[in-house]
C-alpha cells in the first residue's frame, strides 16, 4: 500500500490530499498540521474550511484510508510520498519585502522531513514556490541525508481555485509535474504519476522539467489575473464613454482566441495566489536583472489597486463628496463567492477606506467568521475605529436597515434574490446601490427607486 504523508493541512493541502484519499482506495493519506485547533477540527463535523463537496469527501474516507494528525514526525517516516502544502505568504520585511515568498515554512518542513526520514522519500513541493525552489530543498535534503537514505523532489503544482477546489480536483484541466531530468528524477515523477492516473486521464498528466513546472504555476496566476486588470482597465473606459463593459467582454470573448472566462470586470481580484504569484514573479524578474519585465507585471497589480481606488471614490463622489456619518452596509467579504475566505480579497482594502472618511460600516457575509472580519481590518486599522465604526451583521436586511448606501464587493448568489423592495423601504433616501460584481438587475432595482452605480457602466 502506497502511503501519504502531507505536511501543511490548510486550503490546498487539506482538499488536495482528502480528494487523492478518495480517489485511491489503495493509498492511505495522512494530512499533518502543527496546528492543533486545524487538526481538530479536520476530525471533527464542521470542517476548518468550507468548500462545497468537500465534507461528503472527507466524511467518506476519514478514519479508513485519511487521518489528520499533528504527528508529524511519525507520518514523515512512515510516507513513501511526501506533499509539502505549508504556507509561502508574502515577506513583510527584510529583503524582497511585499514582493518574494516568505520561504521558512518550507524549509523548516523541508529540515523536518531530513531529520527525521529512515528511508528514501519523494517530496512533492505543493504550495506555490518561486522557481528553482526545488533547488535549494533539495540542497537542505542533501546535506542532511544520512545513511544513504535518497531524496527525490517534484514539483506538482496546484490548480484549483478555492469555492470549486473539489470539482477543480475530482477534473483537473491538467495535472503538472515537474523532476529533474535523470533517470531517477522520471522514476519518480512516475511514482505520483500512477497515483493521479486512479481518476485523471493519461494525456491529462503532463509531465515536464522541474523549473518548467515550478514557473507554469506563476505564469498560469500571472496570464489569468492579466486578464481581469485588463478588462478593469476597459471597464474605466466604458465608465468614462457610455460602454457596457458586460457587453465589450461578451463581445470580445466570442472570438474564440480570446474565449469568455475571466473576462468578469470587478472591484477587483483577490485570494491568497494572484497578487502573491505576480509580486513573486516580478522579484523574480528583478532578481534576474530583467526590469522592464518586472515592470510588466507589477502593472497587473498597479492596476488592481487602482480598480479598487477607483470605485471607493465613484462612491464617495455619488454620495454627494461625503461618506462622513453615512451608513454604508457592505455585501460580502469574502475573495469571491462560495469561500470564507477573505486573504487580500478587495472589501478589505474597501472598507479601510470608508472607515478613513469616518463612515459607519455594517458588513454582512454568508461564511466569513466575525473574528477573521476584525483580523483582517485592525490589521492596517486602529482597533478603536473598529469598535466604533463596525458592525458585523448576520443578516443582510438588518444589515441594511438605516443604510445611506449599499456596496456589494463578494458576487454570493444570495446577493441577487434578496427583497429589495423590503430593504429599500428601510433605508435613508436617496437610497443607493453600489453593484461592485455587476450581479444585481440594476433596472429592477432603479425601478424600486435606488439610485444603482456599476462597475464599467453608466446608467
Ligand atoms: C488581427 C486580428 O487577429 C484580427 O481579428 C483583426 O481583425 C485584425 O488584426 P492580423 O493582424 O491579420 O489580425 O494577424 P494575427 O493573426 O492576429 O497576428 C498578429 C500578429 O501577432 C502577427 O505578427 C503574429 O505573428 C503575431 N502572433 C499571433 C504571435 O506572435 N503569437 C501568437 O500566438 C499569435
Ligand atoms: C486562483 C487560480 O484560479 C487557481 O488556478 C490557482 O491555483 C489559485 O489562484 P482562486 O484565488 O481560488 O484561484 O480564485 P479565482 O477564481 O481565480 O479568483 C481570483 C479573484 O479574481 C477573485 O477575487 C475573483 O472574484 C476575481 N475574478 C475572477 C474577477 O474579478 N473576474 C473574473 O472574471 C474572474
Ligand atoms: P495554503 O492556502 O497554501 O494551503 P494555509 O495557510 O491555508 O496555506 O495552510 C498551510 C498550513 O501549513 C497551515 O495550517 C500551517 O499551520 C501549516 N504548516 C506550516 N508549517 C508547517 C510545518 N513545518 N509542519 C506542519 N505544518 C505546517
Amino acid at each position: 500500500m502506497t502511503k501519504i504523508c502531507c505536511i501543511g493541512a490548510g486550503y490546498v493541502g487539506g482538499p488536495t490530499c482528502a480528494v487523492i484519499a478518495y480517489k485511491c482506495p489503495n493509498v492511505q493519506v495522512t494530512i499533518v498540521d502543527l496546528n492543533q485547533a486545524r487538526i481538530d477540527a479536520w476530525n471533527s463535523g464542521n470542517l476548518p474550511i468550507y468548500e462545497p463537496g468537500l465534507d461528503e469527501v472527507v466524511f467518506a474516507c476519514r478514519g479508513k484510508n485519511l487521518f489528520f494528525s499533528t504527528e508529524v514526525d511519525k507520518a514523515i517516516v512512515e510516507a513513501d510520498l511526501i506533499f509539502v502544502s505549508v504556507n509561502t505568504p508574502t515577506k513583510k520585511s527584510g529583503i524582497g519585502a511585499g514582493f518574494a515568498a516568505d520561504l521558512a515554512y518550507v524549509e523548516s518542513a523541508t529540515r523536518r522531513i531530513a531529520q527525521v526520514a529512515t528511508s528514501s522519500k519523494i517530496v512533492i513541493e505543493k504550495s506555490t514556490v518561486p522557481c528553482r525552489t526545488a533547488e535549494s530543498m533539495r540542497t537542505i535534503l542533501e546535506a542532511n541525508s544520512h545513511d544513504g537514505i535518497r531524496f527525490d523532489i517534484l514539483s506538482n503544482p496546484e490548480f484549483l481555485a478555492e469555492g470549486t477546489a473539489v470539482p477543480d480536483l475530482m477534473k483537473p484541466d491538467r495535472v503538472l509535474i515537474g523532476s529533474l531530468q535523470t533517470p531517477e528524477g522520471i522514476k519518480a515523477q512516475q511514482a505520483l504519476a500512477a497515483v493521479y492516473a486512479n481518476w485523471v486521464p493519461k494525456e491529462k498528466i503532463i509531465t515536464m522539467n522541474l523549473w518548467s513546472s515550478e514557473l507554469s504555476k506563476l505564469a498560469a496566476n500571472a496570464l489569468l489575473a492579466q486578464r481581469i486588470s485588463s478588462i478593469n482597465a476597459l471597464s474605466a473606459i466604458c465608465e468614462a464613454t457610455g460602454a457596457d463593459v458586460d457587453e465589450v467582454a461578451y463581445a470580445c470573448g466570442l472570438d474564440t482566441r480570446i474565449g469568455p472566462k475571466f473576462l468578469k470586470a470587478s472591484v477587483g481580484f483577490g485570494g491568497s495566489c494572484f497578487q502573491k504569484d505576480i509580486l513573486n514573479l516580478v522579484y523574480l524578474s528583478e532578481s534576474l536583472h530583467l526590469p522592464e519585465v518586472a515592470a510588466y507585471w507589477k502593472q497587473v497589480v498597479d492596476m488592481n489597486e487602482y480598480q479598487k481606488s477607483r470605485f471607493s471614490q465613484r462612491i464617495v463622489k455619488r454620495l454627494f463628496n461625503t461618506i462622513t456619518n453615512k451608513n454604508i452596509t457592505v455585501f460580502g467579504f469574502a475573495f469571491k463567492k462560495n469561500t470564507g475566505d477573505t486573504r487580500e480579497s478587495a472589501a478589505i482594502t474597501l472598507v479601510n477606506y470608508f472607515l478613513q472618511e469616518r463612515a459607519n460600516i455594517s458588513i454582512y457575509d454568508p461564511k466569513v467568521d466575525d473574528d477573521q472580519i476584525r483580523a483582517d481590518i485592525t490589521e492596517l486599522a486602529p482597533v478603536e475605529a473598529f469598535e466604533k465604526q463596525i458592525k458585523v451583521v448576520h443578516d443582510p436586511y438588518q444589515a441594511a436597515k438605516g443604510a445611506d448606501a449599499i456596496v456589494v464587493l463578494t458576487e454570493w448568489d444570495e446577493f441577487k434574490t434578496l427583497n429589495y423592495e423590503q430593504i429599500y423601504a428601510g433605508m435613508n433616501k436617496p437610497a443607493f446601490i453600489f453593484d461592485g460584481r455587476l450581479i444585481l438587475d440594476s433596472k429592477k432595482l432603479r425601478d424600486i427607486g435606488f439610485q444603482v452605480e456599476v462597475i464599467g457602466k453608466t446608467l
